[in-house]
Parts: C-alpha cells; structure tokens; sequence
C-alpha cells in the first residue's frame, strides 16, 4: 500500500519541523505549510489524505481552512490542533466535517493514535463506497431491461416497497429474471448494506433445508455434530430470498408462516425462541393456487405472502423488450470476449421477434452469447445464420399447421377443424403445459379445459 498523505499546517517553525519528524518516522509521507493560504494551494494541487492544522493562524484560521478545504475535496480528512483547549472551536471543526481536534500541548502517541483512526475510517469509508456503488450499478434499473408498461409497472413497485418490510413473492416462468429482480429489490432497500441471503430451496432434500433455514442444536438429529446457524439468523436485519418455494414440506410452511407473522422461529432441537428481522422474497415458477387447490401449498401461507406479488411476464408477452434486451446482451458479450458486433441485421431481429423464447431472458441470453462467440469476426452485424437453428428455422406457428408428425396439412385439411389444430399446436408448442397454452392462447384455463375435453385432447 502506498504511503498516506499527510498535510501539516502551523505557523510556529518548531512545532512544524517535530511534527514533520514524528510523523515521517510514523511512515506518512509528510508535506509542510506555515499558512492557511499555502495549504490551501497544496490541497487543490495535489491528493492529500489527511490534514493536521493549528487553528491560530496569521492568514486564514484553522476553522475557515477546514472549511475551504472540505468544500474543495470533501473526502480529505482533517484533524485540528486547538492551542487554548478551547472546546468552542472544536464543536464547531467536528460539526463542519473534521473527524477530531487535539488539544496542545501535543502529546506524540495521542496524536500517532488520533491520525492512524482517522486514516483508517477513511480507507473502509472508500472501499464501502466503492463496493456500493460496483453493487448499486449492478442492480440499478439501467441494468435491468424493461421498456414494456408491464415492466415499468413492476420497476415502480420496486421502488415503492423496496424500503418497507413487505414480505414479496415474485412469479414467472423460469429465466424471466425473477433472481435478477429479488436482488434489485434488496439492492434498493435501506438494507442494502446488509447481507442478502439466497436459498434455492427447490434444491435442498427436505429436512436439510429445515436446517439449513432454521438451525439446528447439536445433537438434535444423527448427524447435527454442532449448533448450526440458520439462514434466516444470519440475514437478520437484512434480507432471504427463498427461491422455488412451491415444493415445500407442510412442516416447512408451518414455520415459514410463523417467522412471516411473528418474526420468531424456534431451530430444530430447541425450544428457544430467537427473533429474526429479515426482509423476505420468495420466488416461484409454479402456479402457486393451483399447489393451494391440490393442497399442497397451505392456504394461509398462500394469502400471507401474495400481499406484495410481482407477476414477470414471460419474454414472449413483451416482445417490445426484445430488442433492448438483445442489444444489451450483445454489448456484455463483445466486452467479454473481446468481439466487436455493432448490431444484429433486421431479418435477425425479425427472426427473434417471431421466436416463442420458451426459456425467456436467460434463452435470448445464451442465443446471443452464442451469436457473438460463433459469429465470423470479418462482420460487424449479427445475421440470422449467427442465431441458434430453434430461433432460425422456426416456422411461424399457427400459419402452416403441422401435424403431429410434423407434417405440414393441406388448406382442405387444415380447415376442416381449426379450433381444435390451433389449439393442439399452441399445446405442442408448450410441452402440454396447460397454464402456458391457455395463457399464450388469451383463454382462461377452464375453457381450455372444455375445449380438450370436446376435442379429446385430454388424453394427451
Ligand atoms: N430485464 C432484464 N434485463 C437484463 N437482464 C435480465 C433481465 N431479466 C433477466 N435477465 C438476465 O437473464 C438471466 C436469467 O434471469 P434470472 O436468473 O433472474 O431468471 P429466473 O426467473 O430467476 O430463472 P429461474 O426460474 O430459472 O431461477 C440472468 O442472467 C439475468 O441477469
Ligand atoms: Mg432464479
């Protein structure tokens, strides 16, 4: 690390020249003024980590020099040598931004001691603000893409409950940004400096995610060797973002309702109670009232945490965002590896535009990667022969009807029963996922329910 910068600023030669002395054997690199006005010059002149002055000056005063100083490069720190102990001026010195007065006669430790603390809070006070501002840059807005009224819906309910302690369940299909957006939403909340705390609780077998939520005592189970802190402790006063909570155990629920409501939770194998602050997300792909109807998913849970719900469109329902997305993408990737694409050509753009992006976000994402990583390099366009071949070859559904061999049916054929073939293709296209084909078909469930069941499309 390189050597502090330290200003000394006193009008009596021999206090300076000590001063000078104690602190170059200290390791500081060490400038000297005999004037306010002096060290003013130097300030603006040069980077200076810390001032130390007199506040009994021929030119300007101790206190205005703080002033000046502090209005110049308000990250300079600055410590004041008062002569009379006069406690007037030092109130006055902290309230403008000194970080502390001494008092004369100085003595060398106290005043070793004072300057290693003031330098030291400077150097985390820089490093926090960097680290704030790398993560505020990561998960402001402008880094997430969203032109579509749908998504500026979504962006003005982030900002208004990112700071209360609503508890907030964000829906969408997989690789809608719904990790993306839990972390925006904590990023943008007054616990940004706490921690954010993320469980995949899809991916922990049952009675490991208890724990690992929860905590455990030792011994309270074969294995529980020592105490466990869990999760939601450690996210105390900041936030956890439990992801894919659909599939949870009733047990799990019951205790997930109880720290919601009640801000308390017992770990496993005590009967303590500890009291846990966190701000909670959760996040689901799953039709979380159909779990409710198969009884899967606790009713009161269900009500509890649909308070604050941010519903993600999937891509293909806010095909305005294509582009930006796209483009986006585009300029991460060539940065990353070093590519130089200006844009995609119009057919590509076209060919994204009538693409159904089952895997949303994270699909168009990785099409893009792809382009740019494949892409001959003698180009400064993107062409559809660049986009993987599902995104290329697609032929327009609902257009030419296929049968369920793939083949494309004659006029006569294809008009004889078309309710029942587009609603067989839009099904197809979907896995049979009845949710997504009623929801890309603008129907409600149940009568896409009547309509398989006339077609005898249940079967299936
Ligand atoms: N609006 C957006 N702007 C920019 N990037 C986005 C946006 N939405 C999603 N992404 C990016 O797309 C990828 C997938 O997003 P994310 O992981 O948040 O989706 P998800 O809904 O959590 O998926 P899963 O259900 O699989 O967990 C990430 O790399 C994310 O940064
Ligand atoms: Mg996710």
């Amino acid at each position: 690390m390189s050597k502090a910068k330290l200003l000394v600023v006193d009008d009596d030669p021999l206090i300076l020249s000590s001063l000078a002395e104690l602190l170059r054997d200290e390791g500081y690199d060490v400038k000297t003024c005999s004037c306010g006005l002096d060290a003013l010059r130097v300030v603006k002149s040069e980077p200076i980590d810390l001032v130390l002055s007199d506040v009994n000056m021929p030119d300007i005063d101790g206190l205005q020099l703080l002033r000046e100083v502090k209005a110049q490069v308000p990250d300079c720190e600055f410590v004041l040598m008062t002569g009379f102990g006069s406690i007037e001026n030092a109130v006055e010195a902290m309230g403008i931004g000194a970080y502390h007065y001494i008092t004369k006669p100085l003595i060398d430790e106290e005043i070793k001691l004072l300057l290693d603390r003031a330098l030291e809070q400077r150097r985390l006070r820089s490093e926090n603000e960097y680290l704030k501002k790398e993560l505020n840059i990561k998960f402001s807005f402008d880094n997430i893409i969203g032109r579509d009224h749908k998504m500026m819906d979504i962006f003005n309910t982030i900002e208004q409950i990112a700071s209360t302690r609503a508890t907030v369940i964000i829906l969408g299909e997989s690789g809608t940004g719904k990790t993306l957006i839990a972390r925006a939403i904590h990023h943008n909340s007054d616990r940004r400096n706490r921690r954010l705390i993320e469980v995949n609780c899809g991916a922990l077998p049952e009675n490991l995610l208890e724990s690992e939520l929860f905590g455990h005592t030792k011994g309270s189970f074969t294995g529980a060797l020592k105490d466990k802190v869990g999760k939601f402790e450690l996210a105390d006063k900041g936030s956890i973002f439990l992801d894919e909570i659909a599939n949870s155990s009733s047990a799990l629920q019951v205790k997930l309702l109880r720290v919601i409501q009640d801000k308390e939770l017992e770990k496993i194998g005590s009967h303590d109670t500890v009291r846990v602050d966190a701000r909670i997300i959760l996040a689901t792909n799953s039709d979380l009232w159909e779990e409710v109807e198969k009884g899967s998913f606790r009713e009161d849970l269900y009500y509890r945490i649909k308070v604050v719900t941010i519903d993600l469109p999937p891509l293909r329902e806010r095909m305005s965002d294509l582009k930006p997305l796209a483009e986006f993408f585009l300029d991460k990737y060539c940065r990353e590896n070093n590519r130089n694409f200006e844009k995609f050509d119009d057919d590509a753009i076209q060919l994204m535009q009538e693409y159904s992006w089952p895997g949303n976000i994270r699909q168009l994402e990785n099409a893009v990667e792809r382009a740019v990583v494949l892409a001959k390099s003698d180009s400064t366009v993107i062409t559809p022969m660049d986009l993987p071949p599902e995104v290329s070859e697609e032929v327009p559904r609902f257009v030419a009807e296929e049968t369920s061999n793939g083949e494309i049916l004659p006029l006569k054929e294809a008009l004889k029963n078309p309710e029942k073939r587009i609603i067989e293709a839009a099904l197809r296209a979907n896995k049979w996922n009845r949710q997504k084909t009623a929801a890309m078909l603008e129907v409600n469930r149940t009568t896409l329910f009547n309509k398989m069941k006339k077609y005898g499309l249940l079967a299936e």
